[in-house]
């Protein structure tokens, strides 16, 4: 059972600022699970995050690939493979744009959001390791933090935006953005990284050290990190600073805020950086490292971090890119193999110096993405590989960005408001979270491997394998072939060296197409189709048992889908929720105002900003919302229920 417990009395108390408590009383509207699950399906806002296009997936291969050999070896060093450093089941996080905090995470820390606090229970439950969550992104480098609450009871306020349309918004947020982050630690579990303000005037107002003392304070060891710039290769073209600022500039000014925030800290080695996104010619990843940041600055990290997107949809030159047309590239293994691939001299030198490096920030594409692409179920396959991809290079985290409703890729999206129903909406890369908590599961001892280019493996049907304690656990078997007559289903013949067990398990992330949006299951369950989620999983759980004979267990892996083998009963026991875990919390009433992000926000890498239009600037309006623990699992039974497929 979880419980609703944050002992403040760790809380030190801090020079110079009030502390407040928040008086906000709770209001307890529970509804049934089937008031949540069969909410009227309203048509669409014209919000991205509920675009209903969806494009036509490319044509299957001919002749089809219908028989692929899967062989595993026992000593996967002695044959050749490069086997990751050891990996958490949390490895795939969310980063939350600093804007939309409160529209995501609730209204303040009073008032969570229950169906939030289900997406992430789902992954605490498998991983048995509480999410990695980073607050932050564009918006946090101008941001400020007021001592007293706002009026109006929301954690966050006061997006502004200057005369220009390009002018960095503003955000400000009261402490209980902090405490509302702590609330959902004690009932989650989650670790937070946070974005700390990053700006000339930052330096002169310590305004980044107050925030970053308050942060150690209230999230106490759940602070895994504060980070200092975002996307700081960036600023330039950004207009954030001056058009000369360079490299050498970043270097002189993160000396300078680092020496205040730290001398404000308990902990000194809490920072992260230097999160650039965007092969910025003389300010690239292998450009900050090669300047002696990371020695210089080692002491103070506890992180190394890196953004990336690989396209953007910021129409450059007023030149727009045909979702359709870019649809295929991320229908394959190429993309995530290119996009790791350059990081890992990154990922070496920060091995070297023995600070773990992350993906702070990512998703399909900037400004917003593309419809139809982003929140299909290619996507979602694309997202797990891109995942197992960076695990494979020694990467400790990748954290999937939630925008506003003006994007596409979100993993999920809070109702567009009150008058459209109380449903949330399950973007497709939510399902890859699930996937890699289960492939990487509960042992914290989880090694990958990338077959490709060994066994039958090609760029469209990719294969990991995940050693725990030195022994194969798991296998994830890719189909990126979208095909619904069967006719480009493959078989695997998994041939576990040395294995003589007689059976494996296995679970599928299904869709009957690559670009479907809604349809989609994960071992039979189902979030729901959009404005229809609470965040909980519907449907009964499908695991199949295979046989295997002599050694060789034959695997099918329809198309489109991920096929994950768990090689032993432990490997799959390690990986499902344990019954007592399974607490959720009831989804109440929530009327919202708009979750709508600044453009700045959305322009997170490689923007222009003039192709972004029209954001209505932030309106609240939530009413109350109340996290409890729900009854029996049974209740839920009335539940939608996509039927399980295969
Ligand atoms: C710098 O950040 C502060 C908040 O910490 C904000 O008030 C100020 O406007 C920002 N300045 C610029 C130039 O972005
Ligand atoms: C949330 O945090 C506040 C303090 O900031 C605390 O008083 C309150 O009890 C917490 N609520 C829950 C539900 O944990
Ligand atoms: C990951 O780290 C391990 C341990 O240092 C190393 O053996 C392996 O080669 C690294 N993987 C990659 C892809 O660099
Ligand atoms: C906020 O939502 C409530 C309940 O859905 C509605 O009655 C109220 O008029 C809304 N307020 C504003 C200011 O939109
Ligand atoms: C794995 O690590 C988490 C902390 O990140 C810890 O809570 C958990 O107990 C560990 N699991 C095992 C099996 O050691
Ligand atoms: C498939 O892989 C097996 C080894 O696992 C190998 O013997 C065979 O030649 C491969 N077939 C093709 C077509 O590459
Ligand atoms: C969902 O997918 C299943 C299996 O492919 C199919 O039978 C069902 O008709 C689909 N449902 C909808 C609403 O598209
Ligand atoms: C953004 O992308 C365009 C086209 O891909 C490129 O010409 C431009 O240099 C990029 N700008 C930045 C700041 O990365």
């Amino acid at each position: 059972m979880i419980r609703a417990l944050w002992l403040l009395a760790a809380l030190a108390p801090i020079n110079a600022l009030t502390l407040y408590t928040p008086t906000s009383t709770v209001t307890v509207i529970t509804i049934t699970p089937t008031q949540a699950a069969t909410g009227v399906q309203p048509a669409w806002t014209g919000h991205a995050a509920y675009d209903p296009t969806v494009l036509i997936p490319p044509a299957p291969p001919s002749p089809p690939v219908t028989k692929v050999d899967v062989a595993i070896p026992a000593n996967p060093v002695g044959a050749g493979f490069r086997l990751s450093i050891p990996q958490q089941g949390n490895f795939l996080g969310f980063s939350i744009e600093l804007s939309v905090a409160t529209a995501v995470m609730g209204k303040n820390a009073g008032k969570l959001e229950p169906a939030f606090l289900n997406y992430m229970v789902n992954l605490k439950n498998r991983a048995r390791a509480g999410p990695i969550i980073r607050v932050g992104g564009n918006t946090q480098d101008s941001s400020s933090m007021v001592l007293q609450p706002f009026a109006d009871g929301d954690a966050v306020d006061k997006i502004k935006q200057g005369p220009k349309v390009t002018s960095t918004p503003i955000v400000s947020y009261s402490l209980d953005l902090l405490y509302m982050m702590a609330n959902v630690t004690s009932l989650v579990g989650t670790d937070w990284f946070f974005g700390l303000p990053f700006n000339e005037s930052t330096i002169k107002t310590h305004d980044a050290a107050l925030v970053a003392k308050t942060a150690e304070n209230v999230l106490g060891s759940k602070l895994r990190a504060l980070s200092l710039g975002n996307e700081p290769d960036l600023y330039a073209g950004h207009q954030e600073r001056n058009a000369d600022y360079n490299l050498q500039a970043y270097l002189g000014e993160f000396s300078e805020v680092r020496n205040d925030v730290i001398k404000a800290m308990t902990r000194s080695d809490l920072l992260a950086g230097p999160s650039v996104c965007c092969s910025v010619e003389g300010f690239d990843i292998a450009d900050v490292l090669g300047s002696g940041w990371l020695t210089t600055n080692a002491p103070y990290l506890s992180y190394v971090t890196i953004q990336r997107y690989p396209f953007n949809n910021c129409g450059v030159n007023g030149k727009v890119v045909d979702p359709q047309v870019i649809f295929s590239d991320y229908l394959s293994h190429t993309g995530p193999m290119g996009l790791t691939a350059m990081y890992l001299d990154a990922s070496n030198a920060a091995q070297a110096v023995g600070k773990p490096i992350i993906m702070q920030e990512m998703n399909t594409a900037s400004c917003g993405d593309f419809p139809g692409v982003s929140d299909s179920f290619g996507a979602a396959l694309w997202m797990t590989d891109w995942t197992l991809q960076l695990a494979w290079a020694n990467f400790s985290a990748a954290l999937m960005h939630v925008g506003g409703q003006n994007v596409y890729y979100n993993p999920f999206t809070p109702p567009a408001s009150a008058k459209t129903g109380n449903g949330w909406t399950t973007g497709s890369v939510y399902y890859s979270a699930l996937v890699v908590a289960e492939a990487l599961g509960s042992s914290n001892t989880s090694q990958v491997i990338d077959l490709f280019g060994s066994s039958n493996t090609s760029s469209l049907n990719p294969a990991y394998i995940i050693y725990e304690g030195g022994v194969a656990a798991r296998a994830v078997l890719f189909n990126y072939v979208s095909d619904p007559s069967g006719a480009s289903d493959y078989t695997a013949a998994i041939n576990i060296a040395g294995s003589t067990a007689d059976h494996v398990n296995v679970r599928y992330l299904r869709s009957h197409s690559i670009a479907e949006h809604n349809n989609i299951t994960w071992a039979g369950q189902t979030l729901g189709p959009d404005f229809q989620g609470d965040g909980r999983l519907y449907g009964t759980v499908d695991t199949r048992t295979v046989p295997c004979s002599n050694g060789v267990c034959n695997v099918v892996v329809p198309a489109p889908s991920i096929a994950l083998v768990f090689l032993t009963d432990t490997a799959l026991s390690d990986s499902t929720p344990v019954p007592e875990a399974v607490a959720t919390f009831r989804t109440t009433v929530v009327g919202h105002g708009s979750a709508t992000v600044d453009p700045q926000a959305l322009e997170t890498s490689n923007g222009s900003k003039g192709g972004i239009i029209g954001t209505s600037g932030k309106k609240h309006n939530h009413s109350g919302a109340q996290r409890t623990p729900a009854g029996p699992l049974a209740a839920l039974a009335a539940a939608v229920l996509l039927a399980s497929m295969l």
